[in-house]
């Protein structure tokens, strides 16, 4: 089992609904451990960069529009399996088919304005982490209640 890294973004839906403490708070509970934390605004050059999948699909430009919108927060998280547990807490895309449970599921009823971002793999999470943060923006330290979180072979 491997310690991983991951992006999170509260989208700018998420920050005008005012849902950012009780999302924060999501992440915490579940054990991941914050790393790196920032409030800014998502440029047109940015969104290119975090989006390079998807900027020549026909979605893009309402996707770039969307996400530029307004203030986002952006969230490094670590934890086991950190790329997975946090798509499996957002849900799927669309929030009209997330289950209950997931922040998707919970929250939305949009497949354009779904609240989260989260890496989908461990590759795409180095280079998002890479686009929204500088290395010494990303803390490592330790928390005393670590040993609660999960036993020593699943770290
Ligand atoms: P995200 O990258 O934001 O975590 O979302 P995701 O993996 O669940 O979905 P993805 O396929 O990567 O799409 C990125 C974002 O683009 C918007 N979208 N619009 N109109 C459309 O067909 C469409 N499809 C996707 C959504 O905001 C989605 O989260
Ligand atoms: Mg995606």
């Amino acid at each position: 089992m491997a310690t991983e890294r991951t992006l999170v973004l509260f989208k700018p839906d998420a920050v005008q609904r005012r849902l950012v403490g009780e999302l924060y708070s999501r992440f915490e509970r579940k054990g991941l451990k914050i790393i790196g934390l920032k409030l800014l605004r998502v440029t047109p050059e940015l969104s290119k960069q975090h989006y390079a999948e998807h900027v020549n699909k026909g979605f893009y430009p309402l996707l770039e529009s969307f996400i530029t919108s307004g203030p986002v927060v952006a969230l490094a998280l670590e934890g086991p399996e950190a790329v997975a547990v946090v798509r499996g807490m957002m849900g799927p895309t669309n929030g009209r088919q997330a289950a209950p449970g997931t922040i998707r599921g919970d929250y939305g009823v949009s497949r354009q304005m779904n609240l989260v971002h989260g890496s989908d793999s461990t590759d795409a999470a180095a280079k998002e982490l890479a686009v929204y943060f500088r290395p010494e923006e990303l803390l490592s330290y330790d928390t005393s209640l670590a040993e609660w979180v999960c036993a020593d072979d699943e770290k």
